[in-house]
């Protein structure tokens, strides 16, 4: 397995241009079984999860042909099942569910499983495919629906899930009839698709709010788009800005999807300026520390809490992290302690004490944006981090060290040929 060797001490320097949304470009790719012609979809990011979901529809019968610009036809589904090895790689595979039952009338989808930030069940999508008239059973642990066309429901969800909104808005896009999401998510990447699907001959209305109105059509064609920018990594190269004390354009981005950020990089001290195509992002000397409760959106990303935590690990005073989406979000807690980091777990409640500095350590990854987390650390500790399992970073950054090392940091990937000892 690769690791990544960085030495410490470096300001970030210069501009950095955003890749596509890794968020948006899943689902949007997933539309593409609704339709029966060639898509072309713009600004696909080079990651690790696209190569998986593009795996995924080439099972279902996809033909599939280039990187950034993808070209996508699913003129014909030879098959109806995600496998167990496929999603378990990747939970958001389970976005197939809702298109396949709603352009096939059958589905077998692997139920996904947990991973390290939590159980992430499904249990709400499920719970909508029923209220759109599906027959849903869970056996051998895949989930298997069938309805011969899905009927208009009103639907309610418990909590605004990203992937299940978009799930439930892809099936109901072909219902006999009118869907009303309540409670829906608000995620500009939801926005996205609903654009996307709206190109495609939909009839939604409400994206953004947590209100969805999805009218049924009786088929879609194909569309060309182009995905938003990954707001995600906008923000992850904004905190390392800061942690580094750099001066940093991060182009290519929309600033109107980062506000909660912007607005808790500000309070840290940090002078943000917005304009000329992205933001730039000064680091300040001292760094004043904020509380941080994560949010759906537009309240503070889970996404970025790993990442702020590695940030406030090192501020002047005390920080308090609530994580509120996710049950088990801290796993990069521990890895940051060993850096020295002065951090208190309590539940959901992370209590962190501003330490001068962090020490450079073996550190592991455990999901995709604690090794974010960790690679900020890395860029602001004294003396060489090393950072394995770096598989995680590769689902969701694309060519980080590279973008990294352009803007000065001291950051190396070093191939490991041999497999790891167990
Ligand atoms: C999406 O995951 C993102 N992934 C996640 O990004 C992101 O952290 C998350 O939304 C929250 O913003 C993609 O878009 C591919 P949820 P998703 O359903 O849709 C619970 C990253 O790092 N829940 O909004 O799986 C769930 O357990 C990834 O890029 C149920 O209980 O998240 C969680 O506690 C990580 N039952 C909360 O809701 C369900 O049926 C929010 O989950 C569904 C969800």
């Amino acid at each position: 397995m690769d690791k990544m060797v960085i030495y410490g001490g470096e300001k970030l320097l210069g501009d950095v241009r955003i890749s596509g949304a890794k968020n948006a470009a899943l689902p949007i790719i997933v539309s593409s079984l609704l339709t029966d012609g060639w898509n072309t979809f713009h600004n696909i990011p080079d990651l690790a999860d696209i190569r998986t979901i593009k795996k995924l529809l080439r099972g279902l019968g996809a033909e599939i042909e280039g990187e950034s610009s993808v070209r996508i036809r699913t003129g014909e589904i030879a098959s109806c099942e995600a496998s167990y090895d496929l999603v378990r790689k990747m939970r958001a595979s389970i976005l197939v569910l809702g298109p396949l039952l709603a352009r096939m009338g059958r589905a077998r989808v692997s139920l996904p499983g947990g991973c390290a930030i939590g159980d992430r069940p499904v249990n709400l999508h499920i719970k909508a495919l029923a209220d759109l008239g599906a027959e849903v059973e869970l056996r051998d642990g895949y989930v298997e629906a069938k309805a011969s066309r899905l009927k208009g429901a009103s639907i309610y969800f418990d909590i605004p899930t990203v992937t299940g909104t978009e799930n439930i808005m892809m099936a109901a896009c072909l219902a006999k009839g009118t869907t009303l999401l309540k409670n829906a998510a608000r995620e500009p990447e939801v926005v996205n698709l609903v654009e996307v699907l709206n190109g495609m001959g939909a009839k939604i209305s409400g994206a953004g709010t947590d209100m969805i109105i999805i009218e049924g059509v009786d088929s879609l064609h194909p569309v060309e788009t182009t995905v938003i920018p990954d707001r995600i990594e906008a923000g992850t190269f904004m905190i390392a800005a800061g942690i580094t004390g750099g001066n940093v354009k991060v182009s290519g981005c929309d600033p109107s999807h980062l506000d909660a950020l912007i607005n808790k990089l500000r309070d840290t001290g940090m002078e943000i300026t917005i304009g000329d195509g992205g933001i730039r992002v000064k680091g300040n000397k001292e760094i004043t520390n904020v509380d941080i409760k994560t949010l759906p959106y537009p309240g503070f990303p889970t996404d970025l809490q790993a990442q702020m935590m590695a940030f406030m690990s090192v501020g002047m005073g005390s920080s308090v992290i609530t994580e509120t989406v996710f049950e088990k979000r801290f796993m990069h807690a521990s890895e940051l302690k060993r850096m020295g980091a002065d951090i208190q777990i309590k539940g959901n409640i992370a209590l962190i004490r501003g330490v001068l500095k962090l020490k450079g350590a073996q550190v592991m990854a455990t999901d995709l944006r604690a090794s974010a987390s960790l690679i900020l650390a890395g860029l602001a500790a004294e003396g060489k981090t090393e950072l394995s399992r770096v598989y995680h970073i590769d689902r969701g950054y694309q060519q980080i060290e590279k973008k990294l090392s352009a803007l000065g940091a001291n950051i190396k990937r070093v191939v490991n040929t041999q497999a790891e000892g167990i």
